[in-house]
């Protein structure tokens, strides 16, 4: 288990990410991105995750270059939009997030979300395209480690029987009220690392009664207790913050542990927070 903030997971290829990182998805473009992750690295962040969707990545790129701190120190993922699926889209895709990012090498890219059986019947061979990119993209040193957000069993499998680099992360919804277990468990089973978007549910768990009384146990918040549990439970947490005061508050985790006991009970919980995004039933590309 991670004792303090700078502990890394190690992904399938050796590659280190650290086990917390800062999440950008709604964080206006402009001045409001660049000056939170400025404040966040200032804070001790070094893993910033960002997508070509959120549409703030010449921001996120320029608060990371008023960091002044060098590029081999941070974590640095962005993700694949479904507007660019198929081979030569995803290379030119992922050169025009580097430009933007002002940046000539990535930590970690993502398919964002999976093309599915609902949009399309030639999904699998659709996402298998858009992966040899991003297996060409890995291959030319462009990408330090890639991997899929969204991605439930069989987009993995059917992935995996159509190429030759398996996906080293799979970012997906977690958070107290929505785990998805089994998913979880495929993933861990497979060795592909989990990262947990929305581990605050949104904000929309912070003021459950439950987990307030679970957390003022540990005299830690809520936001810190969700960020542990999602550590405790194998996935690397993206929260997402632009107050800056939360900045080193949800850094303070690692001064307690959740009981297995605690554990089981906030996994039970009822859901809540669930965001409603769901890539078979409400792909991506319905919105
Ligand atoms: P804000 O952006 O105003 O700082 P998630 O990471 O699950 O997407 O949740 C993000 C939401 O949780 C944002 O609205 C963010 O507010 C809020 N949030 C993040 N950290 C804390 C905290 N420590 N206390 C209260 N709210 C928080």
């Amino acid at each position: 288990m991670f004792k303090k903030f700078s502990d890394t997971v190690t992904l399938a290829n050796g590659v280190k990410m650290p086990c917390i990182g800062y999440g950008t998805w709604q964080t206006p473009d402009g001045d409001v991105a660049r000056k939170c992750v400025f404040e966040a690295i200032k804070a001790g962040y070094r893993h910033i995750d960002t997508a070509a969707a959120y549409g703030n990545e010449e921001s996120v790129g320029a608060g990371i270059k008023d960091s002044g701190i060098t590029r081999d120190e941070l974590f640095i993922t962005t993700k694949h939009w479904i507007s660019n699926r198929g081979y030569e889209k995803t290379i030119s895709a992922c050169e025009d997030s580097l430009k933007k990012l002002g940046i000539d090498y990535l930590d970690l890219y993502l398919i964002h979300w999976p093309c599915v059986s609902k949009i399309s019947d030639n999904w699998e061979e659709i996402n298998a395209d858009t992966w040899r990119g991003f297996e060409k993209l890995y291959k030319d040193g462009k990408i330090r480690a890639i991997g899929v957000s969204n991605f439930l069993p069989n987009h993995l499998e059917s992935l995996k029987a159509k190429s030759t680099v398996k996906p080293m992360v799979n970012q997906i919804e977690f958070h107290p009220g929505y785990i998805q277990a089994e998913l979880a468990d495929y993933c861990q089973k497979e060795g592909i690392v989990l990262q947990a978007w929305s581990p605050l549910g949104c904000g929309a768990v912070l003021g459950d009664a439950f987990l307030a009384e679970m957390a003022a146990k540990y005299n830690k918040s809520v936001a810190q207790l969700c960020i542990k549990f999602a550590l405790q439970s194998g996935f690397v947490p993206l929260p997402k913050f632009t107050n800056a005061e939360r900045m080193a508050a949800n850094m303070d985790v690692f001064d307690f542990e959740i009981s297995t006991e605690d554990m089981e009970k906030i996994a039970n919980m009822p859901q809540k927070g669930y965001s409603g995004f769901y890539p078979e039933e409400a792909p991506a590309d319905a919105f």
